[in-house]
């Protein structure tokens, strides 16, 4: 095991249930104007910022706009997917993250959030898991959207650590992409096939322990 100082997790599918709430919501723009979004496009869009997503929605779309119709369109998205986080419970935090997390504080490991969310304080307080952060970078803190490093370098920063003491959790590929980038080692959550380029994938934190993990990263 190298030495390992700080964890870096990203919010959206990683410690809570929200990726499929901004699949819906961007399912339900897609659809007002005009064409379908499915599942299989879905994953160009985590990771990334609201306007890149946006962006990439409507290229896929074939649909032209200005900056001021983007904008607005951002924001009814924002909303949609607000009416579902206001209806989230405790429930949906991921399996077994809350007890990983509080196990690697417990050990002495710093805890920092790196979501490139603007969201990203609202829904950690709403589901009363906000204290186990000591840092959160997020989307109203960077320029740089994943697969940009600087959201994690920014709560390395933060914890005082060096990105090579520090891990990133992240279930999209311009996370992990944006954790090489950044010189952090990293653990991906969900598919081995998108996700092939971390040190170690994990399908979710089900079983996972502090000990388990300092023995495969
Ligand atoms: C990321 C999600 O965490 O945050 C993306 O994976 C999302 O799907 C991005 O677009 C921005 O989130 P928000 O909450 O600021 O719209
Ligand atoms: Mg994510």
């Amino acid at each position: 095991m190298k030495e390992i100082k700080a964890c870096i997790f990203d919010l959206d599918g990683v410690v809570v249930d929200t990726a499929k709430y901004h699949y819906l919501a961007w399912k339900r723009l897609a659809k007002d104007l005009g064409f379908e979004f499915h599942e299989k496009d879905n994953e160009r869009l985590k990771g990334i910022s609201r306007l890149d997503s946006l962006n990439i929605l409507l290229e896929i779309g074939g649909v032209t706009l200005d900056n001021d119709e983007k904008e607005r369109l951002a924001a009814l998205k924002n909303q949609w997917y607000l009416e579902y986080i206001d209806r989230m419970t405790p429930e949906e935090i991921l399996p077994s993250v809350k007890g990983f997390i509080e196990e690697l504080k417990d050990s002495g490991v710093k805890i920092g959030l790196g979501s490139a969310s603007k969201n990203a304080n609202y829904i950690l307080e709403k589901l009363g898991i906000i204290h186990l952060f000591e840092t959160i970078a997020d989307g109203t803190k960077v320029h740089n959207a994943k697969p940009h490093p600087e959201i994690f370098l920014l709560a390395a920063k933060e914890l005082n650590v060096l990105p090579i003491h520090s891990v990133v959790f992240e279930d999209a590929e311009a996370g992990i992409e944006a954790a090489i980038r950044g010189g952090f080692r990293s653990v991906g959550v969900g598919n081995p096939s998108i996700l092939g380029n971390a040190n170690v994938v994990i399908p979710n934190f089900i079983g996972m322990t502090a000990s388990k993990f300092y023995g495969m990263i």
